[in-house]
């Protein structure tokens, strides 16, 4: 949809050929979701950025002649292995990118095998791309510094925000930070500091204001009179807390069935979609509202 949406041709290939067809549905419904909440990433029309896609059940023709692959199949490691195989033993130009949405195998792991290593990287968008715009590109050890560019490029003019790794690790970016926060919240909870409820507050009435805008350095560069100032005064203390806390563990057992019972008041199971179209509702108006800042912000900068 990204891309389509500014004008690339978008090649779409599955081995499921109904797969593709729900893909099309999928597509058209949250475009026109898009379109309704004036949030389309370019001028073109809807009936425009579909006739930008297209669907194939043949790899050769999915990706011969492609400037930039996209793969998402399965998080398996040895299937995503064998897709690239395959893909690297059809001709493409040596400029191609060659991207894996992978969430969590580090691109050394997919593509030790393929001539066209040094083409490989992930690129590993963040839930739901089209409301939120940051990408994560992740590098292997040989991965030449010219692809991530194009790759970078690419993310740029469609709209997204990439963030460039220097190199592998375990998680990325966002799913490290993301593992952090779990494993204190979960210690928090199922040590009964404090009930789920409580917990979910602290993060969307209280960090989750600051981190819809900035990041955590600089909220602490500016909670104090820089961050010097910030690691003099509550260094020491951060810290401490940090030594109390606990080794990693799997979350089950008990505090695990009592947690489930506490979300499933908020969400029973059979709500999740809705509580999916409730999350997307509110991150399509806050798109909004950042694009208006950011707006406003550019013309007080040419005043
Ligand atoms: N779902 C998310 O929120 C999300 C976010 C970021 C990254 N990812 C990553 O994207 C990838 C895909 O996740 P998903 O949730 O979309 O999976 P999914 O299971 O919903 O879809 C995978 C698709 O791949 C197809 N497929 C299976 N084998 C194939 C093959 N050999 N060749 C071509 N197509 C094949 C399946 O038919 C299916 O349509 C995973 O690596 C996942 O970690 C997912």
């Amino acid at each position: 949809m990204l891309f389509a949406c500014s004008g690339y041709d978008v090649m779409l290939y599955d081995v499921i050929s109904d797969q593709l067809q729900s893909a099309l549905v999928d597509i058209e419904a949250q475009l026109s979701a898009l379109y309704k909440e004036g949030l389309q990433r370019s001028s073109l029309t809807l009936a425009e950025v579909k006739g930008h896609i297209c669907t194939t059940t043949i790899l050769e023709e999915c990706v011969t002649g492609a400037i930039y692959i996209q793969e998402c199949v399965p998080e398996n490691r040895d299937l995503k292995r064998d897709v690239w195989r395959q893909i690297d033993d059809v001709i493409t130009p040596d400029d191609v990118v060659f991207a894996t949405s992978t969430s969590a195998i580090v691109p050394s792991l997919l593509s030790d095998h393929l001539k066209k290593r040094h083409r490989f990287m992930v690129a590993h968008p963040a839930n739901p791309p089209l409301l939120n715009p940051m990408v994560e590109l992740v590098p292997a050890p040989w991965t030449e510094p010219a692809a991530v560019d194009r790759a970078r490029a690419l993310m740029e003019v469609i709209g997204q925000v990439p963030i460039v790794l220097n190199k592998e690790i375990d998680g990325f970016v966002q799913a490290r930070i993301q593992a952090a926060i779990i494993h204190v919240a979960w210690q928090l909870v199922s040590e009964d500091y404090v009930d789920v409820e409580s917990l979910e507050t602290a993060m969307s009435e209280g960090l989750g204001g600051w981190y819809a805008f900035m990041g955590p350095f600089d909220v602490e560069h500016i909670n104090a009179d820089g961050f010097v100032d910030l690691c003099k005064k509550y260094g020491a203390k951060a810290e401490q807390v940090q030594k109390t806390f606990p080794k990693p563990e799997l979350m089950q057992g008990p505090a695990a069935k009592k947690l489930t019972r506490d979300l499933q008041q908020w969400t029973p199971s059979n709500r999740l979609t809705d509580r999916c179209r409730w999350r997307d509702r509110r991150m399509s108006a806050l798109l909004q509202l950042k694009r208006k800042l950011d707006e406003e912000g550019k013309r007080e900068e040419l005043k």
